[in-house]
């Protein structure tokens, strides 16, 4: 643990080369590890975080998969557990000069571009999100006590969802990537982000509940709140919450129209319709099925390695 940075790194570089790997979409190369594929930044990232992170009781991990909701609930959270702190009717809220992604950090994102940083320096209590599967969290985060909020949405509208974000960040050369091929090559997984379509089992622990966040968000934003340890008294109003973290008040705002995050991505392409069962305006019957019969292979390949 004591090895210097750069020795780690060479270390992960060698683990790296010797991991089975494919052309990806949107960057030349892409690694199979534990069962995911992964870009060679976000493995080293994660690879750096099974090495060095260290969770504490009181930690809030955001667990998700890409274009599951990660945004919103990075804000809901954010401005839940500040809410006495930064009260929304002050007017002057983080999150209405700030991106969610700025507020809230991105685990192995952030150990790739540090691989040094201190997650230690982070306010009490510490709040992260990562897309690491269960099966590749860091060993501490799995004996800890610490809080783990997971977020999962239909396969079919994340990898809807996937395919428009990945347009948009794809080099112009292969911006225009068919969605027929995109299907196939998540079917064969692989895409920049592999296998993260229908890997939806979360190993219960025995706090596990399920929400249904968009059908009836004040109810179960008043759960979150509840299992993270900042419930609401009778007399708190959790609306102006909802509100300030909704699709419509965060979608409009300067910062996540015309933003960009230190990494390039612009702001905007983490919002673009919000909504359930989008996907039909986008998948023919056929990939849709594609896409159902990837889901349930794998998720019967997940429960059998089990
Ligand atoms: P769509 O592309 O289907 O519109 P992630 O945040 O994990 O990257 O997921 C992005 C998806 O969440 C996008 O879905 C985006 O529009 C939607 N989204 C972003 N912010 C949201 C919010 N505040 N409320 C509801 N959905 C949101």
């Amino acid at each position: 643990d004591d090895a210097p940075t750069s020795f780690l790194l060479g270390e992960t570089r060698d683990l790296i080369s010797s991991l089975p790997s494919e052309k990806g979409w949107l960057v030349s190369q892409i690694y199979q590890f534990q069962g995911r594929w992964h870009t060679e930044a976000l493995l080293q990232g994660i690879l750096t975080c099974q090495k060095h992170f260290k969770a504490k009781d009181s930690d809030i991990i955001l667990v998700t998969n890409p274009k599951s909701g990660t945004t919103w609930l990075k804000s809901l959270v954010f401005a839940l557990i500040n809410r006495h702190k930064f009260p929304v009717s002050s007017g002057d809220h983080p999150l209405l000069v700030t991106n969610p992604h700025l507020l809230v950090p991105f685990m192995e994102g952030v150990y790739y571009e540090s691989p040094d940083f201190d997650f230690s320096l982070l306010p009490f209590p510490r709040l992260m999100n990562t897309h690491i599967s269960h099966l590749s969290l860091p060993e501490s985060v799995k004996s800890s006590s610490c809080q783990i909020v997971y977020c999962c949405r239909n396969p079919k509208d994340m990898f809807v969802s996937l395919w428009h974000f990945g347009k948009k960040l794809a080099p112009q050369e292969t911006a225009d990537y068919p969605l027929e091929k995109a299907v196939e090559a998540e079917v064969y997984c692989l895409t920049i982000l592999g296998s993260c379509v229908g890997v939806l089992v979360c190993e219960p622990r025995e706090s596990e509940q399920g929400l249904e966040l968009k059908k009836q968000t004040e109810v179960e934003v008043k759960r979150i709140a509840e299992f993270i340890g900042c419930g609401f008294t009778a007399e708190e109003e959790v609306s102006e919450i909802v509100k300030l973290c909704s699709f419509e008040s965060l979608s409009r705002l300067e910062v996540n129209r015309q933003g960009k995050l230190p990494n390039g991505i612009e702001t905007n392409a983490f919002f673009r319709k919000g909504e359930i069962g989008g996907w039909r305006d986008t998948l023919s019957e056929s990939l849709a099925d594609a896409i159902d019969r990837t889901t349930e292979e794998k998720i019967k390949r997940v429960l059998a390695a089990e």
